[in-house]
């Protein structure tokens, strides 16, 4: 343990990439991990959104290594962290959706690990909640952390997933996210254009 309870949380989350078993098929999982482990911590101010209020419930015990440090440094530090929501989504979403999501950038710009060339952190999600269609030119992973969650890519089947299991989106594919009947807590990562932010696109009737 460190003195800052964000340094512990961009620890544990170094501990979750570094060496993980996806990055043999994703390999910017493994320059994630490398960039966490090697990076000096920035402390940023912070700015706590509704959604925190959902991490006192979340069970951090999980047999998925890695998993449960994350989930335990995330909530501990909640109180103090930056939270954010994406512009547009701010703008647009309803407020049912908005009091219930925000995600904490813990590297990237901005992060508590400033990086231009990869974004990363945790987001959470609220038990029911439908996250439409979007779409970005980063490559991304998510990491299901806590919760269940279904994921749509471009017009594929909606694929449940489990603790532990992870989604690989290319540059611009549009996905789509379903969430059951848990707080949902997702580590995402980017590479690429990490800049430019996500963007909704029109649900398919
Ligand atoms: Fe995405």
């Amino acid at each position: 343990m460190s003195s800052d309870l964000r340094e512990d949380l961009v620890a544990a989350l170094a501990g979750f990439y570094a060496g993980h078993p996806d990055a043999e098929r994703y390999p910017m999982l493994s320059e994630v991990g490398d960039l966490l482990t090697t990076a000096e911590v920035v402390i940023n101010e912070p700015m706590v959104l509704p959604v925190a209020r959902l991490l006192t419930d979340v069970d951090s015990e999980s047999d998925v290594p890695g998993v449960g440090p994350v989930l335990r440094t995330f909530a501990a530090a909640a109180p103090i962290l930056h939270w954010v929501q994406t512009a547009e989504y701010a703008a647009t979403l309803p407020q049912q959706f908005l009091d219930n999501y925000g995600y904490v950038r813990v590297i990237g710009p901005g992060g508590l690990v400033e990086s231009s060339v990869v974004s990363a952190g945790l987001g959470v999600w609220g038990a029911g909640l439908h996250y439409p269609r979007h779409e970005h030119p980063a490559e991304e992973t998510y990491h299901l952390l806590h919760g269940s969650a279904s994921f749509q890519r471009d017009d594929g089947p909606w694929e449940p997933k489990v603790v532990g299991e992870s989604v690989h989106h290319d540059p611009w594919e549009h996905h789509a996210q379903r969430f059951g009947n848990a707080t949902c807590v997702l580590s995402w990562a980017w590479t690429g254009d990490v800049v430019v932010n996500a963007r909704l696109v029109p649900e398919k009737s």
